[in-house]
């Protein structure tokens, strides 16, 4: 059986007190932390950085932390990142001048490294670097806000990815990102993703557990 993870986005949280609303969403059941980056640059809308990772570290959150990069230059976050508890960093190939060299770096200081797909941007980045990436994540709405809606074509493209990670022998986790909720997590499961990030379908609703326990019934049907 796949294990699937559940991985709550946090950009969705509310930042006033982030370390007990993370706390919340964990005990509600959920696996990993994805923590979007923006820079006001690589995308439009800006978010937080290191030093509120290491805070929700110093806090006590020991889940992993999967750090989204939407940020260009990439390399200068990526040790900063690493120092601040980190646990997954993946970046988007357009953002990074020399890919492998960026997810040289991040393995090189202990992270798991995963490249990031938009909904455009082509699979054939994974082409030279398939034995370089622990994680694939596509993109299933543009990056930069959390609430917007799936964009169908990203199943497709799901299947693409799961294709080329079953050829490659490699355990590789295949995220999704973007609109994801409990009546759609079926067919995004289906269609090959194995890590689901989900922000507003979580942080919205009163009761974590309650939107956490209906995405696992799906999975598990
Ligand atoms: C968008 C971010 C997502 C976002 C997802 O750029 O990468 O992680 O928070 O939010 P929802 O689940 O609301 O689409
Ligand atoms: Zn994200």
């Amino acid at each position: 059986m796949t294990d699937y993870l559940i991985a709550p986005s946090i950009l969705s949280a509310d930042f006033a007190r982030l370390g007990d609303d993370v706390a919340r969403v964990l005990q509600a059941g959920a696996d990993v932390v994805h923590f979007d980056v923006m820079d006001n640059h690589y995308v439009p809308n800006l978010t937080i950085g290191p030093m509120v990772c290491k805070a929700l570290r110093d806090y006590g959150i020991q889940a992993p932390i999967d750090v989204h990069l939407m940020v260009k230059p990439v390399d200068s976050l990526v040790p900063q990142f690493a120092e601040a508890g980190a646990s997954i960093i993946t970046f988007h190939p357009e953002a990074s001048d020399h890919i492998d060299r960026t997810l040289g770096l991040i393995r090189e200081q202990g992270c798991q490294a995963g490249l990031v797909f938009n909904p455009a941007t082509p699979l054939s980045y994974l082409d030279y670097v398939m034995d370089k990436v622990d994680v694939i994540l596509l993109m299933s709405v543009n990056p930069g806000f959390g609430g917007q809606s799936f964009i169908d074509g990203t199943l497709d493209k799901l299947r693409q990815a799961r294709r080329r990670i079953d050829e490659s022998g490699r355990n590789i986790r295949l995220e999704i990102d973007g609109g994801v909720k409990v009546d759609n997590i079926r067919a995004i499961a289906d269609a090959g993703a194995d890590m689901f990030v989900a922000g507003s379908a979580i942080f919205s609703q009163p009761d974590y557990k309650a939107v956490i326990d209906q995405m696992r019934s799906e999975l598990a049907k």
